[in-house]
């Protein structure tokens, strides 16, 4: 193993020393480790303590399917919490284009994780960074990935909920506690779970007609994506039923002129624009904090 890192290290100081060799070096893959190399300095073992859990690796068709779960494409940033290998955010890359980072809290692992990136080719989108999950920000992400306990999902929870709306969050085996899934998977491979990161829309909202003169009061009562609420007030008051958030996407039925109507919009911070289908009459209302 000695004599193998020698030899790698003088090829590599070879390969430094001039810009012509270093094309015929990285041709010949000196420049980049293979898996056993990266093994050679560190061989992990299934079930190792970890700081709040212990390494069990994901299986691969999982690993693809959580992140198919996830819908991720080259423009996300995937997070893996508590990454061991790296094998999730070097799927991330090498799978889905996506720039992926991995935390993981024991130093070899993340050291074998980012040498397992270059054997793979996927170093320039991929980082393997030693920390703990529960110290290192994570709020670029996108997308989060987890395999972790069902406490450690929940001490995440609040963190999770205030991503933007949209960050997609896939947990291999463990849930959220009363934060219900979106999607759920049941395979051979085992469970995944999906929650995408829903708006905020809980309290008073004035809807405006957009090009006429309507307006209506409703109450939003949230928990998590699901929502209920109560349009007007005193006697008059309805309830909406049916209130879901699927990320910033909101939608619910709300009775309207003595009939049920349904509501579709999309909520940006402060304002929701809404649209209400009433039979084949569409109309558009702006939403505003009351
Ligand atoms: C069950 S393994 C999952 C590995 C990888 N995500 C996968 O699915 O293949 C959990 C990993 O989390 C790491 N870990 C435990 N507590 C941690 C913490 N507080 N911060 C960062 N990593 C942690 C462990 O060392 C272990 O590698």
């Amino acid at each position: 193993m000695f004599v193998h890192a020698l030899v790698l290290r003088s090829a590599a100081v070879a390969c430094a020393a001039t810009l012509l060799v270093a094309a015929a070096c990285a041709q010949s893959g000196v420049s980049a480790p293979s898996r056993e190399d990266c093994l050679a300095e560190f061989t992990p073992q299934t079930g190792q303590p970890g700081k709040d859990v212990i390494w069990v690796p994901t299986n691969d068709r999982l690993v693809t399917r959580m992140l198919q779960m996830a819908k991720t494409t080259p423009q996300d940033i995937v997070y893996d919490l508590g990454a061991g290998d790296g094998k999730i955010a070097i799927a991330a890359a090498k799978e889905f284009g996506a720039t992926a980072v991995g935390v993981e809290y024991n130093p070899d692992m993340a050291k074998l994780g980012q040498c397992y990136a270059r054997a793979e080719g996927v170093a320039d989108k991929v980082k393997i960074i030693q920390g703990d999950i529960f110290e290192t920000d994570f709020s670029d992400a996108t997308v989060v990935t987890l395999y972790l306990l069902p406490d450690l999902n929940l001490k995440l929870r609040p963190t999770l909920l205030e991503m933007k709306p949209g960050t997609r969050v896939v947990s291999h085996s463990f849930m959220m506690g009363e934060w219900e899934p979106d999607e759920r998977s049941m395979t051979q491979d085992g469970s995944a779970y999906l929650w995408i990161v829903p708006a905020e829309v809980q309290g008073a909202w004035t809807f405006r007609e957009r090009d006429g003169t309507d307006a209506f009061g409703i109450v939003f009562e949230q928990a998590f994506q699901h929502v209920t609420g109560t349009v007007g007030t005193g006697p008059s008051a309805t309830l909406i039923a049916d209130g879901r958030l699927t990320g910033s996407e909101i939608e619910f039925s709300l009775q309207r002129n003595g009939r049920t109507a349904k509501a579709r919009g999309q909520v940006h911070d402060d304002r929701i624009d809404l649209t209400v289908t009433e039979g084949s009459r569409e109309v558009v209302y702006i939403g505003t904090r009351s």
